[in-house]
């Protein structure tokens, strides 16, 4: 594996996002809906570098297997539990792909008629773009390739990992046990 994002680095982005939120939205309440697992840690700290008054709410939604390559579908693992009519609302995501992921779960929030819909992301990753779905704070633009650490997983594993690493698909940390 590679190093591609520190720590720092990181904490960087994350603190910018926080401050272009929270001039954003200054005084207005805001729900930051989680989208689980991979965005668990970045919430964690992004929610620290906002200023304005905000709750949390968590989804899962899946679109990947196992491995490294989308499946195309979209499988809501924990629904939303909360009544976003009339709010702001703001869709915390790890990384966005082909899109796909973001694209259904958009229209299914905006469909519960929020005040205010947009959407916020650690990484984009341009390369397979397959649906014109653009968030509307970015942290960190990359090409390709697939990621771990920071919350991101293959597996399941290394999510625990501080910084952002590239995943060598022919190498595999741990071949046979994951
Ligand atoms: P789509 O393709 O729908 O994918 O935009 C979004 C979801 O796919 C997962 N994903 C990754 N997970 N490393 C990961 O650990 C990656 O490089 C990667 N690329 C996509 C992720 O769960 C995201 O929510
Ligand atoms: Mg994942």
């Amino acid at each position: 594996m590679k190093l591609l994002y520190a720590q720092e680095e990181i904490a960087r982005h994350v603190k910018e996002l926080g401050a272009q939120i929270s001039r954003d939205y200054q005084d207005q309440e805001l729900i930051l809906l989680v989208v689980l697992k991979g965005s668990m840690l970045f919430a964690a700290d992004l929610c620290r570098e906002i200023t304005a008054p905000v709750t949390l709410e968590f989804i899962r939604v899946s679109s990947y297997g196992s491995g490294t390559t989308s499946s195309g579908e979209i499988d809501f693992k924990v629904p939303l539990q909360c009544d976003i009519a009339g709010k702001h609302v703001l869709i915390v995501e790890d990384i966005i792909d082909t899109g796909l992921t973001l694209k259904v779960l958009h229209a299914y929030l905006r469909n519960q008629q929020p005040q205010s819909l947009k959407c916020c992301t650690l990484i984009d990753k341009k390369k397979y773009r397959q649906v014109d779905f653009e968030a509307d704070y970015v942290g960190i633009t990359m090409e390709d390739g697939f990621i771990i650490g920071y919350g991101l997983d293959y597996n399941e594993r290394f999510r625990n990992l501080a910084g952002i690493y590239l995943l060598d698909p022919t190498n595999l940390p741990f071949q046979g046990e994951a």
